[in-house]
C-alpha cells in the first residue's frame, strides 16, 4: 500500500513535470547550493562553438555546437548581448532557437513547473531538454538573430551529465562570443574591432547551477529510474 501511494505519486510528479530546467540562467553565485552536483566541473570536458570567424547577420542562423565526450541528460542554452560576465537572473535573452526536435524545447509560457518559464527574458530564446533521456554528445543548436544587432553576443550553455546509475550527476558550463556581420546600431563596436571567433570559445570557471535546477534535475533523475524500473 505503501509503495503503490509512492508509486502514485511519482506518477503523479512525472506527469507534471515533463522534464526541462528548473531555471533560466547559469547562476554563478550558487556554487555552494549547488551541492547536489558539486560545483562547476571544467574537467567534463564541455564546449561551446560557433565556426570559425562567425558573425552573426539578421534571418541567418548560426550553429552553436556543444562538444564533449559521451552522453548528457539536460542542458539549458541562451544567448546574451554581451560579454558573459554581465548576465544574472534578469539579463534578456538574445535571439531565438529554432530547427529542433522534440527532444528539446523552448522554455516558453506553456511550460509547466518545475520547469522554468522564461518568458520574461525572452520568447523562445531559452533553450533546454524535454526529459532526461540520454543523449550523445555533439550536439548542434541553432541560433536565429534578432532582427538589429544586438553588438558581441554570448551563448552560454548549462550542460548536466548523469555519472551513475544511482542518479549522481555532474555540471560544467561553457560559454562562446562573437559578433555582428554589421553594425545597424551604435552598440555594435564589435565591427571595428577584432571579432571574436571560436577561438574565443571556452569553459567558464567558477559557475553553478541554481538550487531550483539542482532540485529539477533531482526530480527527472526520480522518472528516470522509475521508468527503467517499470
Ligand atoms: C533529435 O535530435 C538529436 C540531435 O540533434 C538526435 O540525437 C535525436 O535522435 C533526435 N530525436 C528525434 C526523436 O528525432
Ligand atoms: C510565463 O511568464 C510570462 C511572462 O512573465 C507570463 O505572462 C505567463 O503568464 C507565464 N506563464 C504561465 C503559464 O504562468
Ligand atoms: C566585441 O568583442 C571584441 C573581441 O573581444 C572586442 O574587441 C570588442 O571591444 C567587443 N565589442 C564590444 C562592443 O564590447
Amino acid at each position: 500500500m505503501l509503495f503503490a501511494a509512492t508509486l502514485a505519486s511519482l506518477l503523479a510528479a512525472a506527469s507534471a513535470s515533463p522534464g526541462g530546467s528548473g531555471t533560466c540562467w547559469a547562476d554563478t553565485t550558487a556554487i555552494a547550493a549547488a551541492s547536489a552536483m558539486g560545483a562547476n566541473t571544467p574537467s567534463l570536458g564541455i564546449f561551446a562553438s560557433v565556426p570559425t570567424g562567425a558573425m552573426y547577420t539578421a534571418g541567418t542562423a548560426v550553429p552553436v555546437t556543444i562538444t564533449g565526450t559521451g552522453t548528457f541528460e539536460g542542458i539549458l542554452l541562451y544567448a546574451i548581448a554581451g560579454p558573459a560576465t554581465g548576465d544574472s537572473a534578469t539579463t534578456s535573452h538574445v535571439g531565438t532557437w529554432i530547427g529542433f526536435n522534440s527532444t528539446y524545447q523552448t522554455l516558453d509560457s506553456t511550460v509547466t513547473a518545475p520547469v522554468a518559464n522564461c518568458t520574461k527574458l525572452g520568447t523562445h530564446a531559452t533553450l533546454s531538454h524535454t526529459s532526461p533521456i540520454e543523449k550523445t554528445l555533439p550536439v548542434t543548436f541553432n541560433w536565429l538573430p534578432p532582427p538589429n544587432a544586438v553588438g558581441n553576443v554570448s551563448v552560454v550553455a548549462v550542460v548536466v551529465i548523469g555519472q551513475t546509475a544511482a542518479g549522481a550527476h555532474a555540471f560544467q558550463v561553457a560559454q562562446t562570443s562573437f559578433g555582428p556581420s554589421s553594425s545597424p546600431n551604435a552598440v555594435a563596436a564589435a565591427t571595428t574591432s577584432p571579432t571574436p571567433s571560436s577561438a574565443a570559445s571556452r569553459n567558464t570557471h567558477g559557475a553553478a547551477l541554481s538550487a531550483t535546477w539542482v532540485a529539477a534535475v533531482a526530480g527527472l533523475a526520480s522518472v528516470s529510474a522509475l521508468a527503467a524500473f517499470l
